[in-house]
């Protein structure tokens, strides 16, 4: 088994900036005590204003007038001129994400993407997914204690946007491995050392991504890179080149690494709040809602980013322009003013659905419907193979050291005896 992922295995030391706990357990409760008694504070390290009320973060997502996602991938510290160096000499060069971009450039954008990206596409994969999943399950028979991430969630939706994006399989732990360079560059406080290697890494992602677009150009597949060129039809004001290389590059990005998280994120609270789980596994058309319940409770996105373009008034705080917001979807997802007992996992909770985790407006998550359906489809397999699953005793959860995501580094889980699949 698998039980050690490189990209992941960090302790976040060095580099680190600051106390601030965004990726510790006590998360919940600073945001919650924030919200009552500092709704709108700002965090030095960070140098940035957390927004922690639900109804001041679902406002500013739907405010394109006040507000801009300039920032949103913006690197949390300068990059050091030795990386620099490895990004430009590598010719390293997306267009800037489609998350970060404002009307009508993200209009055009968005209108290329959803056509692509929809129900239609995603309804599809629902008999893969399920197969990838019970054999992901199978891989697990036998083994009665496992690190859950590394041996389940860590790959398993990668291999479902692979389908999306016709990336064969043998290249799943590069494109991971790339995706972990990205997470630790462009969300996280890192290193020198991880700067030195995470550009290294992505230089050659960009390169893959580029060669895809150039392979497509002369071998059309049906996959996403193919149906965005037939979507530019050759032309430039449509889509040019690079941003077709730049939406692949995100897809495999966005596609994978958050539902990793959010799956890890809602076993180990399921495995904490034990009646939620238990109702699952008795009743398995609960498993919609506790999907939405986990997404409002641990979200893989724990904050998203905003900077005001005019001077704005929040909280009865002053901002001028040009400041950055932290959207704390973590805090605004268990605001109490629209989810009674937000600490608690309530699987039957009638709005669990009005969650933030998948953002809202018109940057609201592209691939929302499928990381629903993968969490779906997990939840049934994983609650009929193995109800018995619990946390294994003593195994610490550490979390990477980012303020944009919940992302633990491991999950050790004693899986019980397995049901015979039927
Ligand atoms: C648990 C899984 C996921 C979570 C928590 C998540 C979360 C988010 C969030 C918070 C945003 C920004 C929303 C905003 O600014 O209002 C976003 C945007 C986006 N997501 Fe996801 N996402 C997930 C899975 C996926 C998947 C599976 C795909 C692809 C199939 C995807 C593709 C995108 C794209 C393309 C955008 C940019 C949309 C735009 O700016 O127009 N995401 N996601």
């Amino acid at each position: 088994m698998n039980s050690t992922i490189e990209t992941r295995a960090t302790d976040g030391s060095a580099g680190a900036r600051g106390p601030a706990p965004y990726y510790r357990d006590e998360l919940y409760g600073l945001l919650s005590r924030a919200r009552l008694e500092n709704p709108v504070y700002y965090d030095p390290e960070l140098d940035y204003w957390i927004v922690t009320r639900y109804a001041d973060v679902i406002a500013i997502l739907n405010d394109q007038e006040n507000y801009t996602a300039e920032n949103v991938t913006q690197r949390p510290i300068p990059m050091h001129p030795d990386a620099m160096r490895i990004l430009e000499e590598g010719g390293f060069s997306p267009s800037p994400s489609q998350a970060s971009i404002a009307p009508p450039h993200h209009t055009r954008i968005r209108a290329a993407t959803n056509a692509i990206l929809n129900i239609k596409t995603f309804a599809v994969l629902e008999a893969d997914i399920r197969r990838l999943t019970i054999e992901a399950l199978d891989r697990l028979e036998g083994h009665s204690r496992v690190d859950l991430l590394a041996d389940f969630t860590y790959e398993l939706p990668a291999q479902v946007i692979f389908l999306v994006l016709g990336i064969p399989s043998q290249d799943t732990q590069n494109v991971k491995r790339w995706a972990g360079n990205r997470t630790l560059i462009d969300f996280s406080p890192s290193t020198y050392e991880q700067q030195i290697e995470g550009a290294k890494g992505l230089v050659q992602y960009w390169k893959y991504c580029k060669s895809m677009v150039q392979d497509r150009m002369e071998n059309r597949r049906g996959d996403f890179t193919s149906r965005l060129l037939d979507w530019r039809n050759g032309d430039d004001a449509i889509l040019t080149l690079n941003e077709i290389a730049t939406l692949t590059y995100s897809l495999m990005f966005a596609g994978h690494e958050t539902t990793t998280n959010q799956l890890t994120n809602a076993f180990r609270e399921l495995m904490i709040q034990r009646q939620a789980w238990d109702a699952i596994c008795a009743d398995p058309s609960l498993v919609p809602n506790a999907v939405e319940e986990m997404f409002r409770l641990v979200g893989s996105v724990i904050h998203w980013r905003r900077r005001t373009r005019r001077e704005v008034e929040l909280a009865g705080i002053r901002l001028p322009a040009g400041a950055n917001i932290m959207l704390s979807f973590a805090g605004a997802n268990r605001d109490g003013s629209v989810f009674p007992e937000p600490d608690r996992a309530d699987v039957g909770r009638a709005n669990a659905r009005r969650h933030l985790s998948l953002g809202s407006g018109i940057h609201v998550c592209a691939g929302a419907q499928l990381a629903r359906l993968e969490m779906k489809i997990v939840f049934e397999e994983m609650t009929r193979r193995y109800p018995d699953m619990h946390l294994a005793p003593g195994a610490p959860v550490e979390h990477l050291h980012t303020y944009v995501f919940r992302a633990p580094t491991s999950l050790w889980v004693d899986l019980g005896k397995p049901r015979l699949p039927n």
